[in-house]
């Protein structure tokens, strides 16, 4: 809650005025407009393919220009609302199938094939909605944010190391943004959620302490020789320095290095729409041998990202019934942190000034 007690007093005894930074309540329930999100593999996109995706109740159509730099537009033809990405794409600009209006990439009217000579219509005004887009780690992100320009947004996530292959699983949660984001940042359900025998051989709850800091527009937490037994992180050999970042809007970034070997496994998270949230889990390595192992790893991966996908909508309709959330103890003072830094980034964005990243170093302790 924004308060404006350091507002000045308006002196007379009369009310303040109301600030005019309040945060929209509905804002905080929502995804953060002004945000990159990830919408989808950069091999998606290549030639004149064209993929139509959601985002956040919007829908894009996504291509490549004819020099291979990606676009998106509202993927919604003025005329009649009809779909773009059904239609033909030479390269240069996209053809409405239902009434052939032509468009550029720069989301401009270039032609309306069935006006008569006679016709006195300037199509040079109509226009589709055009989305920045930026390409990072494999992936494309677009800032769906129509505001004004120069908000402080966190960058979408680079990898820190030439990849040998990446493993890639994308899956559909019929959940809100913020809960499946939460599931990012929650130590407290992997030894509940996650009891595969890969991944968490022991079945006892053990005593974690681990510490976070604060990085840019999130948290990091760096375990050095990390204590799991699980076997992914044997395979490293050695061991392994892990660290995970969270960044908003719904980004994890879990960074493991034994040596020269490096294996990155990350995990963003999409608002399709209302309740319906896209969790892609990539995992990258540095290591050609590892490549072998790629079959394996999408099954493992999918498998894990499941388990999340079965809670998460059964958490989401027992939300439906009753919205609130009792956040409880040191294990979920991360998901507390993840509203305060999004509160932070709304609050920002209302005054027009840079992040200031609420949160300190804090050393946390749980069982898992
Ligand atoms: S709906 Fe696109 S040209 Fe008519
Ligand atoms: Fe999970």
């Amino acid at each position: 809650m924004l308060s404006n007690t350091t507002r000045p007093d308006p002196g007379d005894g009369g009310i303040a005025p109301e600030p005019d930074t309040a945060l929209d309540p509905d804002a905080m329930r929502r995804p953060l407009s002004d945000a990159w999100y990830c919408v989808g593999r950069s091999d998606a996109v290549s030639g004149t393919r064209l993929k139509a995706v959601d985002l956040d109740g919007e829908q894009l159509v996504l291509g490549r220009d004819a020099v291979g730099q990606p676009f998106a537009l509202r993927d919604r033809c003025p005329h009649r609302g009809m779909a773009l990405s059904k239609g033909r794409f030479d390269g240069e600009g996209l053809t409405c199938p239902f009434h052939g209006w032509r468009f550029g990439l720069d989301g401009r009217c270039r032609d309306v094939p069935t006006l008569s000579s006679s016709d006195q219509a300037d199509f040079s005004k109509i226009a589709v909605q055009r989305f920045p887009v930026r390409e990072s780690a494999g992936f494309l992100w677009v800032d769906p944010y129509l505001g004004p320009a120069g908000g402080d947004v966190p960058a979408p996530p680079e990898l820190g190391f030439e990849a040998a292959g990446m493993a890639v699983v994308e899956l559909v949660v019929e959940a809100s943004f913020d809960l499946t984001t939460l599931s990012l940042v929650d130590p407290g359900h992997v030894a509940f959620v996650h009891d595969s025998w890969w991944f968490r051989p022991s079945k006892t709850l053990r005593e974690k302490v681990k510490t976070f800091t604060p990085t840019p527009h999130g948290f990091t937490m760096t375990s050095h020789g990390t204590t799991t037994s699980s076997p992914v992180y044997k395979l490293l050999g050695g061991a392994p320095q892990v660290e995970i970042e969270f960044r908003l809007p719904g980004v994890r970034l879990e960074r493991i290095e034994a040596g020269a070997k490096r294996v990155a496994n990350y995990t963003f998270a999409t608002p399709l729409g209302r309740n319906r949230t896209m969790l892609t889990n990539a995992l990258y390595w540095n290591m050609p041998a590892l490549s072998l192992l790629k079959p394996v790893a999408g099954v493992l991966m999918r498998q894990f990202l499941t388990q999340d996908q079965q809670v998460l909508q059964h958490a989401q309709a027992g939300l439906d019934r009753k919205p609130t959330m009792v956040l409880f103890g040191q294990g979920d003072l991360p998901s507390q942190w993840y509203f305060r830094l999004k509160r932070e980034a709304l609050t920002a964005q209302a005054e027009g000034r840079a992040f200031r990243n609420p949160l300190a170093r804090q050393e946390l302790r749980w069982r898992s």
